[in-house]
């Protein structure tokens, strides 16, 4: 019943979108004053030498710590040469070190999450942290948790990983394991409720200043939904995390003490520093006791030629008696703790020697003298490889009718549009356009990750029409392509033999960059016109999707479109990714970690822009209230029942597989319904609600004749005491088995697993009852099903 009112007040409330009252957001509650670090998580080592190092600085230098300055890397904290401290390089991004040469491009966030491959994902963030420390970039501006993806259409969706929250834990967990086991801070960004790019900032209008987007959240939302990935961050050790443009509540994401004090220190106990996204800091002492650690980049530089709200400020602010000093101190010890827990006090890499010619930083002066190191290449061999498996692994099959894959050995290969050929523009989204964030939307040239801050420089690039060639010369294969889309709608198929090829393979792209929503979920440059021209022609036609995710696609059903490849953003090996892909050396296990719905239409847009509010000159008009509450992707899609046209956790392979056998053991029954609040606060929160309490097991089987991998995924259905979405994903497991052969999956759950947040106790609660519990191979493919009762 709960669910039934709550779904009409959803459908209401998207129909009168202009029409709510925002007064019950109108205020964020105050939460100081701001909690002071511990060593809790295994860091009073590393604490105790921050403490040793504190008590060596002036009150300047402890200003100039916790404020960013000019210098060679996107963020930089000036070096105090009398103590040997050589300062702190940040850098972008997610994927790759955005802006340097000699690295490599791994693939972005949603193909990590659409191979749902822990060894695979934490593998990646090992690489990418070596490949920081290699250059001396102290903290890895990544991974990406926000945006999580409440809008299928906001621009930076693909940098993390999926808008199910329980599935970017996983994936933020191993990332950031991965990360700072190389010896690299990880910056989990962005804190929190960041989901969309329109009016992330203030703009100003005829002198007014129009402020950033509120994103108006509930208490219940705000946990089960948008903080969940952020405390498997937490758990994981994250050395900082980077806290956002917009506002929440109507409060500044930088200074919503709520949000940092609250939520995130308080709550989940985090240790580490809280910095700013770059500009998004709007006031000096109230942002430092709403708990932001640090201001990036700081004053007087190339972004910003105003004198940092830090910096002069703390030290006056602290003269003066309006800032305590414990509350400084507090900000270096959060700063220096991780930085000594990781070692980077003792033989770290100095900054690289390359200076790019745009961004943020010129060639200096700088204010510091910043020592840099040669230049350095700090690709691997092993990072190539791992990112060809991985793109492979984050494409997912959609559809493959009359085996049409794995490709035997056509001896006529047609490969058409234009995201088939390698860049015709740089590569480099960034340098396209003389702007910062730069387009990568032009005709010719394939898309192998996104634009923007989490974009990266390519060291090559594998195209696919390079390595379909290469593919089909190898065994005799001809290889006919046409990779200008505005040509081939204009009638160019016709420059095809006029045999046609044994298979026409599609290449489409859906470009997605940081500063922009997407405005369709369609590929761009005439995309269904190209399919349906090449269909026309060619009933073996195989489409293959780069770029930003979702997409719909209008001409799925078309019989003579024999298969569809959502093959993602896969970094600088994409060409081999999907040969390895569609010849069969790998057999397709991705899954898609969101849904495709019928229409673009068929779901709610949760992107807040209208031609008014583009110029309105009301510094409150941008309101997003999140008012679909926990219902985002294929929980509003299960909770409105309607058909999609493939669902979350879908993916088809080449073999076939069952599950069967599931056995339900609870390890501890009548527990206390919410956790013990006597009970710990470790990073990532109450140490109980990380207890495993019950564990599902299942026996996968591969019934076909080839070897290969699926993901058996367990979804919970809650009592109606909990008001919680029909189904959440609560476990998912990734196996590779040989044909005819049977493997055992177990699936731990945790108290946090299956409980629900109860906002009167401000606690995590189990629910009593039945908990419905669900095993198959998507979201609405669950043939295995039993409950159990804690
Ligand atoms: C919203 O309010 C306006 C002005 O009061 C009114 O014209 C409009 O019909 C309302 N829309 C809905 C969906 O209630
Ligand atoms: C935002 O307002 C809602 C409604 O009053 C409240 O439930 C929630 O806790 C608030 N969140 C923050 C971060 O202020
Ligand atoms: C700085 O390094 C030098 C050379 O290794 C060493 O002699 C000196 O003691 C160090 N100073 C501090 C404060 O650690
Ligand atoms: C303090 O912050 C304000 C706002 O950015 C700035 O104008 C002022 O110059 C700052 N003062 C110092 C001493 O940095
Ligand atoms: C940088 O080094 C030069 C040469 O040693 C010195 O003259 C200058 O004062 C230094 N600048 C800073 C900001 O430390
Ligand atoms: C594919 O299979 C379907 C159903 O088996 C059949 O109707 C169709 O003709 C086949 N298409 C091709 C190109 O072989
Ligand atoms: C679509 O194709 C037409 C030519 O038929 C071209 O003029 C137009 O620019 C194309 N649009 C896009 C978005 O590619
Ligand atoms: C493509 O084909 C579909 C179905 O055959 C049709 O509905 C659609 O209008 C066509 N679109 C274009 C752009 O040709
Ligand atoms: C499918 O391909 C055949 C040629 O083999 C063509 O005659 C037919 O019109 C095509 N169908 C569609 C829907 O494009
Ligand atoms: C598919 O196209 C090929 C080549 O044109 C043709 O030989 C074959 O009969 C077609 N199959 C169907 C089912 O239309
Ligand atoms: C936002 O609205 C403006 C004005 O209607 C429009 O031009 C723009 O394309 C919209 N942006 C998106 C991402 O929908
Ligand atoms: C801004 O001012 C100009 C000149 O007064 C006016 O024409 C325009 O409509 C104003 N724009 C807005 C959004 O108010």
């Amino acid at each position: 019943m709960l669910r039934t009112l709550r779904l009409l007040g959803y459908v209401a409330a998207v129909t009168a979108q202009f029409n709510i009252s925002h007064t019950q957001y109108d205020t964020s509650p105050p939460v100081y004053p701001s909690p002071q670090t511990n060593g809790a998580g295994g860091w009073d080592a590393a604490l105790e030498k921050a403490q040793a190092f504190l008590a060596e600085l002036t009150l300047e230098e402890k200003a100039q710590m916790v404020t960013g300055t000019s210098g060679p890397c996107v963020g930089n904290i000036g070096p105090i040469e009398r103590l040997n401290f050589t300062g702190l390089c940040l850098h972008d991004g997610p994927l790759a070190i955005r802006q340097a040469i000699y690295v490599s491009v791994f693939s972005a966030g949603v193909s990590a999450a659409a191979s749902w491959d822990r060894p695979l994902v934490r593998q990646r963030g090992v690489y990418i942290g070596a490949e920081f420390k290699g250059k001396g970039s102290h903290v890895a501006l990544g991974p990406v948790i926000g945006a999580l993806g409440r809008s299928p259409f906001a621009g930076r969706n693909w940098e993390g990983f999926s808008p199910d929250a329980y599935l970017s834990g996983v994936l933020v967990e191993e990332t950031v394991h991965g990360i700072q086991s190389a010896g690299v801070q990880a910056c989990t960004k962005h804190y929190i409720v960041n989901e969309q790019e329109m009016q992330r900032n203030p703009s100003v209008v005829n002198g007014t200043t129009i402020e950033a987007i509120s994103s108006n959240v509930d208490d219940k939302t705000m946990h089960e939904t948008y903080l969940w990935p952020f405390a498997n961050a937490v758990r994981a050790g994250t050395s900082a995390i980077m806290c956002s443009y917009q506002r929440i509540n109507g409060s500044y994401g930088c200074q919503n003490s709520k949000t940092i004090n609250g939520l995130l220190k308080d709550e989940l106990g985090f240790k580490g520093y809280v910095m700013s996204d770059w500009l998004a800091t709007h006031s000096g002492i109230a942002s430092i006791e709403a708990g932001l650690d640090m201001n990036m980049p700081g004053g007087l530089n190339f972004l910003s030629p105003t004198p940092s709200f830090f910096g002069g400020n703390v030290t006056t602010a602290v003269n003066n008696g309006s800032l305590a000093l414990d509350r400084v101190n507090d900000m270096v010890l959060r700063i220096l703790t991780p930085y000594f827990h990781l070692h980077q006090d003792v033989d770290f890499p100095p900054v690289d020697g390359y200076t790019p010619r745009l961004g943020f930083f010129g060639p200096g002066p700088y204010p510091y003298n910043f020592t840099l190191g040669p230049i350095v290449d700090v690709r691997q061999e092993q990072h190539a490889q791992l990112i060809r498996d991985l793109g492979a692994a984050g494409t997912v099959l959609l559809k493959n009718t009359n085996r049409t894959l794995p490709l035997k050995a056509p001896k006529n290969i047609g490969v058409l549009g234009n995201d088939a050929a390698d860049f015709s523009k740089g590569q480099c989204s960034l340098v396209i356009s003389g702007t910062n964030l730069g387009d990568g939307d032009y005709n010719i040239g394939t898309l192998a990750v996104g634009g923007g801050s989490g974009t990266g420089r390519f060291p090559y690039l594998v195209s696919p029409l390079e390595a379909i060639k290469t593919r089909g010369r190898s065994y005799g294969g001809t290889v006919q392509y046409i990779t200008d889309n505005d040509y081939i709608v204009q009638g160019g198929l016709a420059a095809l033999a006029p045999v046609p090829p044994d298979v026409c393979i599609v290449f489409l792209k859906s470009w997605a960059s940081e500063g922009n929503d997407r405005s369709t979920l369609i590929a761009e440059w005439n995309s269904t016109a190209v399919v349906n021209q090449t269909a026309a022609i060619c009933n073996n036609t195989v489409v293959v999707l780069h770029g930003a995710a979702p997409n719909t696609m209008p001409w799925r059903n078309n019989p003579n479109v024999t298969a569809i490849l959502a093959a993602h953003m896969p970094g600088q090996e994409s060409g081999n990714s999907i040969v390895d892909i569609l010849w069969g050396d790998v057999n397709p296990s991705g899954r898609l970690p969101y849904t495709i719905a019928n229409e673009e239409t068929d779901y709610a847009k949760n992107l807040i822009n209208s031609t008014e509010l583009v110029t309105t000159t009301d510094p409150n008009a941008w309101q997003a209230d999140f008012v679909e509450n926990n219902l985002i992707d294929y929980k509003e899609f299960d909770a409105l029942n309607v058909s999609v046209a493939f669902e979350f956790g879908f993916g088809l392979s080449y073999t076939t597989f069952n599950v069967s056998n599931l056995q339900i053991e609870v390890s501890a029954s009548n527990v206390s319904r919410t956790p013990n609040p006597a009970a710990p606060i470790q990073p990532g929160g109450n140490v109980e609600l990380w207890a495993t309490l019950a564990t599902v097991s299942v026996t996968v089987s591969n019934t076909g004749s080839l070897s290969g991998a699926t993901v058996p995924q367990l979804y919970l259905s809650y009592p109606e005491e909990a008001d919680a979405p029909v189904r959440s994903l609560r476990g998912f497991e990734k196996i590779a088995l040989s044909a005819g052969t049977s493997g055992t999956l177990n699936f731990p759950l945790t108290r946090r697993d299956l409980s629900y947040w109860d906002t009167t106790t401000q606690q995590w609660a189990l629910p009593t009852g039945d908990i419905r519990v669900y095993v198959g191979f998507s979201s609405r493919n669950l043939p295995l099903q039993g409950s159990l009762t804690v």
